[in-house]
């Protein structure tokens, strides 16, 4: 058996999306994204989406929205993908690493405060794995510090927590659809906010810098009715980056954003399984506090001593593994920003495994998996 890590779920819906954007013929930056970005605000129940290439462009923009004077801080989890870090550096800001609390692997409110000074002017909680940082605490502390905070959703499409979308705590939501998340349009990202007007602005931002929108201006080509000679003109004031989602991404994300709940349903439902199978076991423990009947998750994660011959054995047995993730500062790019330690997230990190988990993950596959863990975890 061969059992991969992720596996995007697709299927006739996302074909029939594309054919119609083959029908069409625009692929880029055209009516899908406006509608994928419709719907998706939509779902959300938010005022304002825009659609982006990546979630590390959208945290790059969200930054962007405030015009921070360069030098400035913003505090992020020790442990998380490198785009939450990336993004504060593209704006030529400073990232000051809070320390994880060692059972959520969230960032520790404890720790923020801590290392909060003076010259910090924004927060990027993460959603670890889907594990939802406990927004109320922090919006209290970031409201008493006047700080802005970006909520990096890249792990928890879909989920909630106190009864309100994740994404909508923060003053911006930033969310992943690159392959491997709870759902995907190939590449892609999301930027959302109840406050339109400081959003709004991105627009141009994820465009080059231009102020106009292209497929309106296209269609006005040959429009008898509008006689403009000058249709064809648009400003760039801005200096933009090219961040756009095309049509053909938004075509998938329309179709996967209508089976999001049930992809997560399914996972859930994996990771109980999961929590089942190893609940015996001395020396495999889960990587977080799952509650899938409240929360969504994007990773399945365990704990063991034993880490690197355990993934050994996985691998012999055809079980895919990963790892999320690597504490920040032991990238050199990021190395010079660790100032402060850290001591819980750059220990425990070195007992953490990432397991298969995708929506379309068979009973058997799980079984196997179990199987292998329950097998390594007697031997020891
Ligand atoms: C926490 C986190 N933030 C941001 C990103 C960047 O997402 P993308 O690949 O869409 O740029 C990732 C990607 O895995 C991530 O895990």
């Amino acid at each position: 058996m061969k059992i991969r890590l992720f596996k995007p779920s697709l299927g006739d819906e996302e074909l029939q999306n594309i054919k119609e954007v083959f029908e069409r013929a625009w692929l880029g930056l055209g009516p899908k994204v406006a509608e994928f970005e419709m719907e998706w605000s939509k779902y959300l129940g938010i005022k304002a989406s825009i659609a982006v290439n990546s979630a590390t462009a959208a945290l790059h923009l969200a930054l962007t929205a405030y015009h921070f004077k360069e030098g400035c801080k913003v505090l992020i989890p020790i442990i998380t993908f490198a785009s939450t870090a990336t993004a504060i550096l593209y704006n030529k800001l400073e990232p000051v690493f809070v320390d994880i609390d060692e059972n959520t692997i969230t960032m520790s409110l404890d720790d923020l405060d801590k290392k909060y000074t003076k010259d910090c002017v924004a927060i990027i909680p993460v959603h670890m794995g889907g594990q939802p940082v406990l927004m109320d605490i922090l919006m209290e502390f970031a409201r008493e510090k006047k700080l802005a905070v970006i909520e990096d959703c890249a792990h928890c499409a879909g989920g909630e927590f106190k009864g309100k979308m994740l994404g909508k705590w923060g003053h911006i939501g930033c969310f992943s659809f690159e392959e491997k998340k709870c759902m995907t349009t190939g590449d892609g990202g999301m930027i959302c906010s109840e406050d339109e007007h400081l959003i709004q602005p991105l627009r141009e931002y994820r465009w080059i810098g231009i102020d106009k929108d292209t497929w309106k201006r296209a269609s006005k080509y040959t429009d008898s009715v509008n006689i403009d000679a000058r249709h064809w003109y648009y400003e760039i004031a801005v200096l933009g980056y090219k961040y756009n989602m095309n049509d053909l991404a938004a075509a998938i994300g329309l179709a996967q954003l209508k089976k999001l709940d049930s992809m997560n349903l399914k996972r859930s439902h994996c990771i109980k399984r999961y929590l089942q199978g190893i609940q015996n076991c001395k020396h495999i423990t889960p990587l977080l506090p799952y509650d899938p009947d409240k929360y969504v998750y994007w990773i399945f994660g365990i704990r063991c001593k034993m880490r690197d011959p355990l993934i050994i054995y996985l691998k012999s047995k055809g079980i895919a593994t990963g790892m999320h993730y690597m504490p920040l500062p032991l990238h050199p790019l990021l190395k010079p920003y660790y100032k402060v330690p850290c001591d819980t997230g750059m220990k425990i990190w070195e007992s953490f495994i990432t397991l298969p988990l995708f929506a379309d993950l068979t009973e058997t596959e799980i079984d196997y998996i179990i199987e292998a863990l329950i097998a390594f975890d007697a031997k020891y």
